[in-house]
């Protein structure tokens, strides 16, 4: 289908109803009460996936496959979009300063190619829409890593079709180590492990069911490394959890069961400056949270829950017996973690962006030809992003990461995990948010997007250029 198309269908079709309100709607789901029933402890629940590790991933091949089935904790799913035929795909871990060369192979009845959601690389590497390639195809990339530890993560990013290639399995974490982080005595594997977030719809059939409306995806389950209902078994000691929401649009709302029972020490771009102990915190598409959690001090058969406010779900069950081996950094909130983030200061030039209703930023769709504005090189800049009405938006900027220096009607506050380096913000109604950025690793062409997957595939994306 021609896009001209099929933004006429959507803009006809779906985008004059109203917005449901997400948690109702997940909450009223038959198949989501009984799973938020098993969640009270009582009924089944299944082993927490982990996925495997790929370390200095030189030469590995990302095979873009359909057909592929997976456990999805007591039942399968038989359509699966995987690379390599897993969801979560393998936690890829790199060092900083060392190189990465990855093909991508799309056996794909479809475009694809895949994004490196927020490494710092050149635009041939970034595996934005102009790179997509067609079945049978592939792309090859070769990149150094040039930014410090965090967690970031890959994805597909083709031309309208980002929402159904992620929702159908295509996810994966991508780790990245340096001296500073090592130098902090936190928790390594097995007691460090990506906790990819998502929701999904499953039919009769047992296959997922991506359906979309100008809205975003609400799916009736939620998931955790896949695994609708798991459990993790855990021992007394601190557990280090890399969390990404890779929902194509819900929120969730994180909060432990039981009272300081965690320390916030990172985000999207890394570690934080200052430790912080949140009772609460949301977290939208794209954004990632690194996450100290204490186990000590129960008995064993505790058990403890990852809950999500928002829907009221128990995400993920933790079942403390026995004792760690070893002992890791559990900082006191309010302490200080890490020292090497130079705050951005004095823009030069100030830009706003407006993220109008679900399809457009400062009116425009998205138009892989068109190139809407330029940047010179190594300047600091002010981006104000604001929205009046359709949110939540989380806005999403390719090529470099992003301080965020305020927020102002809607929630009009900043929140811990928004602190250090960012390269996703959230903006929920009427919320005007203002970033300090500067792009000083590469020239190019990178995009600004809303990572609400169904708002970016209908349009609310944008080319622009370093210079
Ligand atoms: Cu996570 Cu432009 O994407
Ligand atoms: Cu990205
Ligand atoms: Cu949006």
């Amino acid at each position: 289908m021609k896009r001209r198309n099929f933004l006429s269908l959507v803009s006809g079709g779906l985008g004059s109803v109203a917005l449901f309100s997400c948690s109702k709607e997940f909450a009223e789901s038959p198949y989501h009460v009984a799973a938020a029933k098993r969640g009270g402890g009582a009924g089944a629940r299944y082993p927490l996936r982990i996925p495997g590790i790929v370390d200095s991933p030189n030469g590995y091949i990302l095979n873009c496959k359909n057909g592929g089935s997976m456990d999805v904790g007591g039942k399968t799913v038989s359509n699966l979009w995987s690379y390599n035929g897993e969801y979560p795909a393998k936690t890829l871990v790199a060092r900083k300063g060392t190189q990465v060369k990855l093909t991508m192979t799309n056996n794909l009845p479809e475009h694809t190619i895949t994004h490196w959601h927020g490494m710092i690389v050149n635009s041939a590497n970034d595996g934005g829409p102009m790179l997509e390639v067609a079945t049978g195809g592939s792309y090859s990339y070769d990149y150094p890593i040039i930014q410090r530890a965090a967690m970031n993560w890959y994805h597909p990013h083709p031309h309208l079709l980002t929402g159904k290639q992620v929702n159908l399995g295509m996810a994966g974490a991508f780790i990245i180590r340096d001296t500073i982080e090592d130098g902090l005595n936190l928790p390594g594997v097995p007691y460090e492990m990506p906790l990819i977030l998502r929701d999904a719809t499953i039919d009769r059939n047992g296959n997922l069911s991506y359906k979309t409306t100008s809205g975003g995806f609400n799916g009736q389950v939620s998931m955790v490394n896949g695994i609708i209902s798991p459990y993790l078994n855990v021992k007394r000691g601190i557990y280090r959890f890399r969390i990404l929401n890779g929902a194509n649009s819900r929120i969730f709302g994180l909060a432990l069961s039981v009272t300081d029972g965690w320390r916030l020490i990172g985000n999207d771009g890394g570690l934080l400056p200052t430790v912080t102990a949140p009772s609460r915190m949301d977290i939208a598409p794209a954004e990632r949270l690194d996450v100290l959690v204490n186990f000590n001090g129960y008995p064993d058969n505790t058990k403890l829950y990852l809950k999500d406010l928002r829907a009221g779900t128990d995400l993920l069950e933790f079942r403390v017996n026995g004792d760690q081996t070893g002992t890791f950094l559990y900082p006191a909130a309010g302490s200080a973690l890490v020292n090497d983030i130079i705050p951005l200061s004095n823009p030069v030039t100030t830009r706003t962006f407006s993220f109008d209703g679900m399809t457009k930023i400062n009116g425009k769709v998205y138009d892989m030809e068109r190139i809407d504005w330029q940047v010179p090189f190594g300047q600091v800049e002010k981006w104000i992003l604001r929205t009046n009405g359709n949110a939540p938006h989380p806005v999403h900027i390719h090529g470099a990461s992003f301080m965020v220096i305020s927020r102002s009607g809607g929630r009009a506050q900043l929140y811990p995990w928004e602190g250090g380096w960012k390269d996703t913000v959230l903006l929920e109604d009427n919320e005007t948010v203002e970033v300090l950025i500067r792009f000083d690793a590469y020239k190019g062409i990178y995009l600004m997007h809303c990572h609400k997957l169904e708002h970016e595939d209908l349009g609310m994306m944008a080319n622009f250029e370093v210079v």
